[in-house]
């Protein structure tokens, strides 16, 4: 190697640490590639196991009218559930899915005692949804009733 093909920087000519270099311009790229490529894979990851959990949406139906709401009660299906609307000893209404929660069954709103009764095992609940006896583990599903003008709706399970 001859003096000749030694090339000689001046100052002006070495890169400074602000100039941006052909390497590092290809390093930027080839790192803003991986990020998005590593988002693009975790995205559905972190969707999986933190899941957007919107709180169920039931729909507000009506029911009946007020004048037509007696002791005996009235059947309804609420979200495909067979139900009941029923008029308390105290006048206020009610409304209950008739899914027994020991097993499933139907129950049965037996207006002259006040209470619903499951055919399956004996199950019994007061009109309020208690469960009073029999195996059923717990009340009945209650739902959200609302008055508006002479109107009975229900909308949701009552906390
Ligand atoms: S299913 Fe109702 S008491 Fe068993």
């Amino acid at each position: 190697m001859n003096e000749a093909d030694k090339t000689v920087m001046t100052e002006e000519e070495k890169p400074s640490g602000m100039e941006v270099t052909r390497r590092r311009f290809l390093s930027f790229l080839f790192g803003l590639a991986t990020a998005i490529g590593l988002g693009a894979f975790m995205a559905p990851l972190v969707r999986y196991a933190y899941p957007v959990i919107k709180p169920e949406e039931y729909p507000k139906v009506k029911v009946a009218n007020l004048s037509d709401v007696t002791s005996t009660g009235i059947r309804f299906d609420y979200q495909d559930v067979p139900s009941e609307l029923i008029q308390l000893k105290d006048k206020s209404f009610a409304a209950y899915s008739l899914v027994c929660t020991h097993l499933g069954c139907i129950v049965k709103w037996e207006a002259n005692n006040h209470i619903f009764h499951c055919p399956c095992h004996g199950g019994k609940f007061d009109e309020t949804g208690k469960n009073i006896s029999g195996p059923p583990p717990k009340p009945l599903t209650k739902y959200k009733t609302s008055i508006q003008g002479n109107a009975i709706y229900v909308e949701g399970i009552a906390s």
